[in-house]
């Protein structure tokens, strides 16, 4: 059987199609590697489902196709050994909604959640909205990897109020793919100290260590289970951010309850088009998926080699997502993003991840843009202050 070969190496124009990383920069001769989604095709067979969707022509209230909802338990099964039930299975028209919701479920306002930091902006912003309160607990530089200070995790955890721990696996920005072994000391924690676990994996298909797997940490135990609230979508593994549809998981019927509750005739159901997009990606979309993976590897190894030569920033191997975390406090540099972005690469600021001395660099592109990127970043580091 031929294999069809796609193609990750054209430049799409996304220029005037409202994007929300290119419009940005409009105008301004800024490359934009910030925002999570990528400068690629979704593939063949979910653009052909959308189109042959939209030529129907009839757009009323949508409910979730039947066989998205056995497609995604397959998945779960079949990926990660992972059995749920159909009724565990709440979709959402997007992860952020999910994580949102998920801190209305824990406890009562007034009530600690603890979350890793640097974390992704809206774990920062989540307790606040819902009326709790947020202990960060930090990452640990560990040499090669990032991992989580356990001394200040059970410590956190031990405070009287603290009900949840908002949880990020592959996670973002540091890129880690947490093991099975810090995944059961997370559960054990959560466990002795009667934590809702909300575990946000959007990035669960996005692993590009070759001796890494993605491990649904809800999956480890039935009792952790009954704890769970996992957030998982196709919506960054496919390019179909834009259109959202997700899901959560939360195999508890008292706690799914809760949660439904919290979303009722606010949260919107997902749009057709959506549940029609992530049938096909999830049905159709591994063949694609597969050499997806190839090319952020081949994207990955380019990013990790130029910016680690550059004296002054220094990242980690990337293990999941495709996002890369780059340190620049020996730099000299006060403000990172803004010095990057003056140098014609747009990346995300550190500061909005909680640790100012960082940038995040999306590595989702053709390798055309991404090297162009690097080329300018390396450049500029001419200019950079003497470093600390
Ligand atoms: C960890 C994480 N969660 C959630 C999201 C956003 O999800 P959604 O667009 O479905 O709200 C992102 C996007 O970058 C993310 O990285």
């Amino acid at each position: 059987m031929q294999t069809t070969v796609f193609d990750f190496d054209s430049v799409i124009d996304r220029q005037n199609t409202n994007s929300v990383k290119w419009e940005r920069y409009r105008g301004r001769n800024v490359l934009p590697l910030w925002v999570a989604d990528m400068d690629f095709l979704s593939p063949p067979a979910v653009i052909d489902a959308l189109r042959s969707r939209v030529e129907h022509g009839v757009f009323g209230y949508t409910l979730a196709p039947p066989e998205l909802v056995d497609t995604i338990l397959q998945r779960l099964f079949s990926l990660y050994q992972w059995t749920v039930d159909p009724s565990a299975l709440v979709f959402l028209p997007g992860i952020v909604t999910g994580l949102n919701l998920a801190c209305r479920c824990a406890g009562e306002p007034g009530d600690a959640i603890l979350t890793t930091l640097p974390i992704y902006p809206p774990f920062l912003s989540s307790p606040q909205l819902a009326g709790r309160r947020r202990i960060d607990v930090p990452m640990l530089d560990a040499g090669h990897r990032w991992e989580v200070d356990w001394d200040q995790l059970e410590a956190a955890a031990s405070q009287p109020d603290c009900r949840m721990l908002n949880w990020c696996n592959p996670h973002n920005p540091t890129g880690r793919v947490f093991d099975r072994e810090e995944l059961e000391r997370v559960a054990e924690i959560c466990l002795r100290h009667d934590l809702v676990l909300s575990s946000d994996e959007i990035h669960c298909d996005l692993i590009i260590a070759p001796d890494k797997h993605h491990i649904p940490i809800a999956g480890l135990s039935s009792e952790l289970e009954t704890r769970s609230i996992t957030l998982m979508a196709p919506s960054k593994t496919f390019n179909i951010a834009g259109l959202g549809c997700s899901f959560a998981v939360i195999p508890d019927p008292t706690l799914r309850a809760r949660f439904k509750q919290e979303a009722q005739e606010i949260v919107p159901h997902v749009n057709l088009l959506a549940f029609t997009a992530a049938l096909a990606a999830y049905q159709h979309g591994d063949p694609w998926l597969v050499q997806l993976l190839d090319y952020l590897r081949g994207n990955h190894a380019l990013v990790l080699e130029t910016i680690n030569a550059l004296p002054g920033l220094t990242m980690k191997p990337v293990e999941g997502t495709y996002l890369a975390w780059i340190a620049t406090h020996e730099s000299g540099i006060e403000k990172p993003a803004q010095f990057f972005e003056e140098a014609g690469v747009g990346l995300s600021d550190g500061r909005q991840y909680g640790e100012p001395d960082f940038v995040r660099l999306n590595f989702g592109c053709p390798r055309a843009i991404l090297t162009q990127a690097l080329d300018r970043i390396a450049q500029s580091m001419t200019q950079a202050p003497s470093p600390r």
